[in-house]
């Protein structure tokens, strides 16, 4: 389960430890249009999940963006695509918690931007509602979720397959992105909010990382899935598919990849696509991050989807929509 040690001491929040830096204080007074007196960083004053500490009524704005700033959970943010965005958004004046298993570098984050951090495991679902927890019970509401969280490597297929390191890039590539919409839906539900995946292009190419592949495609084929389901919520739902990217996930290949002469987009790159998605009202795609081509929604042919929509409502919602076998195709 979450825990954080900061270096000016611990705050309990619903049993959980959690650090605000002071830096907030700091950009908050210098970002336009955000509240220059919240900062208390926790869930006291805060009503109904729709109002500040200082007592103001967060209104949505549109595009994710209620007055006093959005608020924001970004997982993996303690590096590389994730403290990318983390810095990005906290000097918009946005209120952003980094939820990571890697405390040291997640509390330079939130030194360094302002921001929470939460130290989470998005491989357990606890962890994930932990997380949502805790950026409610600071800021009253959630409004942006950035599922970011990510590993290479594990296994591959064949004599040396490994299980445990199966299981392992399984449950952080993919459960988190299950367990993290799981945990916040019913908060972006209230908040008509945003969720952005960090997928990859090697979802939607063939890729040496196999495995890593596999997950990465499962987690757009969910995005694609699930997003109309949300949209009538007012919930947007998209994948990031960067190809390389210049973090530490790909250090150890760095040098061959530069004699290769591949394209390697910094993390700011990714960062500046990631505000595209969320300005964007488009919802369900897979946008690929390439750096040597524009953002775009990957084009998929249109096929024909008999019946999805009975059977996703059926699952997200409960509600008795028509038995499977009504279904022309799973
Ligand atoms: N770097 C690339 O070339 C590239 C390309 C396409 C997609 N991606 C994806 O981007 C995302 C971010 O990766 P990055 O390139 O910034 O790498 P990174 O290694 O810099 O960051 C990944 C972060 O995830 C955190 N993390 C790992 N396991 C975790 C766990 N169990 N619980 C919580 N946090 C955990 C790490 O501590 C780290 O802070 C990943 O999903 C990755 O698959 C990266």
């Amino acid at each position: 389960m979450g825990e954080v040690e900061g270096k000016e001491g611990k705050e309990g929040t619903e049993g959980l430890e959690m650090v605000e830096r002071s830096e907030r204080s700091e950009r908050s007074e210098s970002s336009e249009g955000s509240e220059g007196s919240e900062s208390s960083g926790s869930a006291e004053g805060m009503a109904d999940g729709l109002a500040d500490g200082a007592g103001h009524v967060a209104v949505p704005q549109g595009n994710g963006s209620p007055a006093g700033g959005r608020v924001v959970l970004v997982t993996g943010g303690a590096s590389g695509i994730g403290a990318a965005v983390a810095g990005r958004l906290a000097a918009r004046g946005d209120r952003v918690l980094v939820a990571d298993i890697d405390a040291r570098r997640g509390e330079a984050v939130a030194a360094r931007t302002g921001a929470l951090f939460l130290r989470t495991n998005v491989a357990e679902l606890e962890d994930n509602e932990a997380a949502v927890e805790a950026a409610v019970a600071a800021f009253g509401r959630l409004d942006v979720v950035h599922l970011n969280a990510g590993i290479t490597g594990g296994t591959s297929l064949g004599p040396d397959f490994d299980l445990d390191g199966y299981r392992k890039i399984v449950g952080i590539n993919l459960d988190s992105v299950v367990f993290g919409i799981q945990a916040a839906l019913p908060h972006v539900r209230r908040s008509g909010g945003r969720i952005v995946v960090t997928a990859s292009a090697a979802a939607l190419r063939p890729s040496i990382e196999v495995v890593y592949s596999a997950t990465k495609s499962a987690v757009v084929a969910l995005v694609r899935s699930l997003a109309p389901v949300l949209q009538r919520d007012g919930v947007t739902l998209n994948a990031l598919c960067p190809g390389l990217v210049d973090t530490p996930l790909i250090a150890a290949r760095r040098s061959s990849i530069s004699a290769a002469g591949l394209p390697v987009a910094s993390a700011e790159q990714v960062a500046d696509a990631f505000e595209t998605v969320l300005a964007d009202e488009r919802t369900g795609q897979a946008w690929l991050v390439m750096a040597d081509r524009p953002v775009i929604p990957f084009p998929f042919p249109e096929l024909p989807v008999p019946g999805a929509e009975k059977l996703i409502a059926k699952t997200i919602h409960g509600a008795d929509m028509g038995a499977p076998s009504d279904m022309e195709t799973p």
